[in-house]
């Protein structure tokens, strides 16, 4: 009695422990799979390291206005991919840095294609480089932080 007692309090512990490993397993596929998708938004953003300097708010704001009367928006959303590259990905890539706001500048006015997989971005020779800088400032200036 006192055996069989024992004995079916180890089954009982066994299966509550087989149990607990299958639900382990589980999250731990679903972990795999989460960090598959991540790993995936990482290869495409390959975030460039470096320390982001501080926009000034009227820099923000006239990107702003210049990118909606430019036509930018019939290809990019803020956050979503649309035919180009969603603009808070393009800010998570490049750090705050007059260099990239320049290399932004440069294809905004040259267009250009392979950096994001993406097709071709055309050209737009009637923007002004000052123009452009500050579009790349308000773009780059979506991910502020890290
Ligand atoms: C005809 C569609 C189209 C229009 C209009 C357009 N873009 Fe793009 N843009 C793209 C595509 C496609 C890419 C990705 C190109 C690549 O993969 O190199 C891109 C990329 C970019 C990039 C990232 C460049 C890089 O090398 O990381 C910036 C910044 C950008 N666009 C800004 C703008 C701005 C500002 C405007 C408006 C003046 C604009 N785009 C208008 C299609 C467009």
């Amino acid at each position: 009695m006192i055996l069989s007692s024992a004995t079916r309090k180890l089954t009982i512990g066994l299966l509550i422990f087989g149990l607990s490993m299958i639900a382990c397993d589980q999250k731990k596929v679903q972990k795999d799979v989460l960090s598959e998708g991540e790993k995936r938004h990482r290869d495409y953003i390959r975030k460039i390291p470096g320390k982001d300097e501080h926009v000034p708010e009227e820099v923000v704001a006239k990107g702003e206005v210049l990118i909606a009367y430019a036509g930018c928006y019939d290809c990019h959303r803020i956050d979503k991919k649309s035919k180009g590259p969603a603009f808070i990905d393009i800010a998570k890539r490049y750090p705050i840095q007059p260099a990239y706001r320049d290399l932004l500048a440069r294809k905004i006015i040259s267009g250009g294609y392979g950096s994001w997989g993406n097709p071709v971005m055309v050209p737009h020779p009637h923007i002004s480089m000052e123009n452009a800088q500050t579009m790349a400032y308000f773009i780059l200036s979506l991910e502020q932080e890290d």
